[in-house]
């Protein structure tokens, strides 16, 4: 005999029952789909290492947003990949009003008023050296000095129309810095502050770094970066950027730091949480489809049914244009 106390069939038993298993359900309003500008304002370059993903230049903008508006895009996260040339000690190009990023917030924002543009903020596209911040001469990071670039370089893309301004360099003190120059430059009211808190220093950014040539000349970037191990060094970052008037949280990469969503939906239960399903877990779902372990569809789906379980609210991932006709 079952016992009455064993019984949970009857809770999911009908299809209908199941969604309401769930707390957090997947909604297109969740999508937020990263797109890397290129310099080469002509060019729409497929990225070998990201199936399906392509460099795309401001003048090929327009005809790859406009699609995914018209299927209901709501958010985008934009990447430059500036000319090599450019490139200097101190990411002088990062906010170059010609540049990649700049170019493309003022045309979103024209063309597609209602889509919340959000701005990647790093120094690593545009250092010669390929670090996030800027180097002392024995190459260790001048935190000081980095901060103070990067929040002239969020308030520059504040200026430009973004709605929102996401630093993914790991720097001490960002937030507050960043917030307190959106504060003086008079955009605070309108421009959002989402904190890269809990990024680790993983393996899975590579084709990232091969998309935005982003890759570090020399050393690595675990001096800044969160240790992987390490859940207590997240927990801290989460609090200290709420402390420093972050408006949402993020966790990088995704799949494999659930339990820092979860820990981040548990210390900051007022702040939307965003987690980023990277690059490397992209094209890993892809391969892994790709050579028949699973059909891809049921898995992208079951990713993101896993990190909303976790405790996100947004999700940034490059299965965004397929997610919008699936979520049709
Ligand atoms: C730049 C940055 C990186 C990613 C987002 N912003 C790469 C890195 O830190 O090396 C990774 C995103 C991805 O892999 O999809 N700091
Ligand atoms: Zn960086």
């Amino acid at each position: 005999m079952v016992e009455i106390d064993s019984l949970l069939h009857s809770g999911y038993h009908h299809p209908a029952q199941r969604p309401w298993q769930a707390e957090r359900t997947l909604t297109k309003s969740a999508l937020m789909y990263p797109i890397f500008v290129t310099h080469e304002q002509d060019s729409l370059t497929p990225i070998p290492s990201m199936p399906n993903q392509c460099r795309v230049g401001v003048n090929r903008l327009e005809e790859v947003v406009g699609p995914l508006v018209a299927k209901g895009l709501q958010s985008v996260m934009l990447f430059g990949v500036p000319d090599d040339f450019v490139k200097d000690a101190f990411g002088t190009a990062a906010d170059d009003p010609n540049g990649p990023v700049i170019q493309a917030t003022r045309l979103l924002k024209s063309k597609f008023p209602g889509l919340l543009v959000a701005c990647d903020v790093c120094l690593c596209e545009y250092t010669s050296h390929g670090h996030c911040g800027h180097l002392y001469p024995d190459n260790t990071i001048d935190n000081e000095a980095s901060v103070r670039r990067l929040a002239e370089v969020a308030v520059n893309y504040a200026k430009a129309g973004a709605d929102c301004v996401a630093p993914s360099d790991m720097m001490d003190g960002r937030m507050r810095a960043i917030k307190q120059g959106l504060i003086d430059a008079g955009v605070s009211h309108r421009v959002s502050l989402m904190a890269y808190s809990a990024k680790f220093a993983s393996a899975l950014y590579g084709p990232f770094r091969d998309a935005a040539c982003s890759g570090a000349q020399f050393g690595d970037r675990s001096a800044y970066q969160l240790p992987p191990p390490s859940r207590g060094l997240a927990r801290r970052a989460i609090e200290r950027d709420v402390r420093e008037g972050a408006d949402m949280i993020m966790v990088k990469p995704a799949g494999f730091y659930m339990d820092i969503i979860r820990d981040a939906k548990e210390l900051a239960p007022n702040h939307p949480i965003a987690a980023y399903q990277v690059s490397g877990e992209y094209a890993t779902i892809h391969h892994a489809a790709a050579a028949g372990v699973y059909e891809l569809k049921p898995a992208v789906l079951e990713s993101m049914t896993g990190l909303l379980r976790a405790g996100c609210n947004i999700v940034i991932t490059y299965f965004t244009p397929e997610l919008l006709v699936w979520l049709s």
